[in-house]
Parts: structure tokens; C-alpha cells; sequence
């Protein structure tokens, strides 16, 4: 049996303390059914994220990154703990928080248009079309409104698909690790577009990287996550003014601070066959 270490459900805080955007994140453990056993993917994770904020969560593979992401996304709910946007318990999901995946998801049948257009049915017709006109300007793809997405190359994609997420106007944008399969420019061209796009939105921002300069030029602060089970090793605030220089002496320290605390041992665990986190 795994012990709850405190009981989150007296410490959910009134729901009118939180203003628009605020992420309260308390999983006691979250474990999936696995052929050895339950295996315990996090543990004891406690993290509030504050109104647009911009977040960036590294750990190493495995360390449940994406699990934590799915769950503040509404599509994992079966763990202990809550998690609430605004005070309110995220119980699936919602047009407030809009997610990015690493690999794009677009419908391959639907014009960039179409896919950025999909999910906003519900508006008058003039108010949804000025919306997707916005999003796919904030994107840069006013020229390719009409492509489909096997005519785009994987930053044009990964441009739709943010702007996709962002069409309902989510307070919450969640990205998992979604410039891992660019080209070391094309990722650095995004990580610039992500910061404008942010600075242009205002939303709360969590993404998602195993790249720990990525975290160190986009984030506020830098959550450092250790496997074996996953949970929370560290907190970093980054503090420096943007745009940040990847050369300059104070960044430097900063990334050698992460990296140290990444590969202190203990965050990366040693390679050991599958089910041996097993819990029962
Ligand atoms: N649907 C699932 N069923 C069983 N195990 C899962 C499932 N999703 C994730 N896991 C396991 O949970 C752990 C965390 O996975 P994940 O959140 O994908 O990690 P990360 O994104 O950090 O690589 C891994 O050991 C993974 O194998
Ligand atoms: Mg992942």
C-alpha cells in the first residue's frame, strides 16, 4: 500500500483566492496497471503555477513527465491527489487549457484553416473566423492558410498545432516537449515564436523538454523531476530578462545549475528492467 503523505483534499485553498491562469498541481502518487504489478509513474508532486507564468518541466525519459502533463490536461484523471486550474478540480478536458504534443496531430485531411478551425463550432460564424484569422497570423502562416499539413515542414506543423491549442483562448497552454523533433535551428526559431506568442497571449505556459537549455531560455522557473518514481527534485527560477543570451555568464551558471542537479545521481536513475519500480 502506498501511504498518502497528506491529506490534499483539506488543503485545496477557496477557489476566489486564485486570479485566471493558476495551476494547483497535488498527486500523492498517480501508478498504472503494469503485467509486473503497479508501476508508480509520480509521487508526491506539489507545484502551483502562477498566472501566466511560463513553466518548464525536464527530466529524463520516463520520469512521467507526459503523465503529469496529461493530467493537468484533464486526460488522465485516474490518480490520488487533485489538480485545479483556478480552484476548480480539472476532472477531464477543457477548451481553458490547450495542449501541443510533441508530434503535431493534425488531421492530415484539413487545411490548416480547417485544423485551427476545429473545435470552435460552437461561435457565430463572424466571431470564429476573426479567431482563426488571429491565431494563424500570431502563428505566421497567414500564406499557408489553405495547405494541407503534408505540405508543411515540422515547424510550420508544430505552428498549427499551437494555434490550434490557442483558438479557444485557454488559460493554460501545455506543451509536451514539442520541438524535439526539429532541427537544432528550426527549435531555436520556435523557442523565439513560443516567447512572442506567450508575451503576445499572456496565458500560463507548462512545457515539457528533456533539453535543459530549452528550460533555461524559455522558463520563469525550471522543474527538475527525478525518476524512479517520477516526482519533483527541484525548483529553479530562471530570473533573467529576455531575450535571454544562451551565451552570457549568468545563463551559463544557471544551465550548469540544472544540469548539475539533472545528473546528481539520483535524478537519473540506472537502466533496470521493466517493473522493478513495481508497488503493490
Ligand atoms: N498508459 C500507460 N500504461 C502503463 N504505463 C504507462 C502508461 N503511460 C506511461 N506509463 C509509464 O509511466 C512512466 C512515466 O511515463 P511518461 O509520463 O510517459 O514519462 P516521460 O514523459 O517522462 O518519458 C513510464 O515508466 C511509462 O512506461
Ligand atoms: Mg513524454
Amino acid at each position: 500500500m502506498i501511504k498518502l503523505i497528506w491529506n490534499y483534499e483539506n488543503t485545496m485553498p477557496d477557489s476566489s483566492l486564485f486570479r485566471s491562469g493558476t495551476v494547483d498541481v497535488q498527486i500523492a502518487h498517480k501508478a498504472f496497471a503494469g503485467s509486473q504489478g503497479k508501476l508508480l509513474a509520480l509521487t508526491n508532486i506539489l507545484l502551483t503555477i502562477d498566472p501566466g507564468e511560463f513553466v518548464c518541466i525536464v527530466g529524463g525519459s520516463g520520469c512521467g513527465k507526459t503523465t503529469l502533463l496529461r493530467i493537468i490536461a484533464g486526460l488522465e484523471t485516474d490518480y490520488a491527489g487533485v489538480v485545479a486550474l483556478d480552484g476548480t478540480p480539472i476532472t477531464g478536458p477543457g477548451l481553458d487549457r490547450g495542449v501541443v504534443f510533441q508530434e503535431h496531430r493534425l488531421f492530415s485531411w484539413l487545411t490548416v484553416h480547417d485544423n485551427v478551425a476545429f473545435g470552435l463550432s460552437r461561435l457565430p460564424p463572424a466571431e470564429r473566423a476573426l479567431k482563426i484569422r488571429h491565431y494563424i497570423n500570431l502563428v505566421g502562416l497567414n500564406d499557408f492558410e489553405y495547405e494541407y499539413p503534408h505540405q508543411l515542414s515540422g515547424g510550420m506543423s508544430q505552428r498549427v498545432a499551437i494555434a490550434r491549442a490557442l483558438v479557444g483562448s485557454p488559460e493554460v497552454l501545455l506543451l509536451d516537449e514539442p520541438f524535439a523533433s526539429l532541427d537544432a535551428l528550426t527549435r531555436m526559431r520556435m523557442q523565439q515564436e513560443i516567447l512572442r506568442i506567450w508575451e503576445a497571449e499572456r496565458t500560463t505556459v507548462v512545457l515539457v523538454t528533456h533539453d535543459i537549455e530549452e528550460a533555461v531560455y524559455l522558463a520563469d522557473r525550471v522543474v527538475i523531476m527525478s525518476t524512479q518514481p517520477g516526482t519533483i527534485k527541484k525548483i529553479l527560477p530562471v530570473g533573467l530578462p529576455r531575450p535571454r543570451d544562451r551565451a552570457d555568464r549568468e545563463f551559463v551558471r544557471i544551465r550548469k545549475s540544472v544540469h548539475d542537479e539533472f545528473f546528481d545521481p539520483g535524478t537519473i536513475a540506472p537502466m533496470v528492467p521493466n517493473g522493478s519500480r513495481s508497488v503493490s
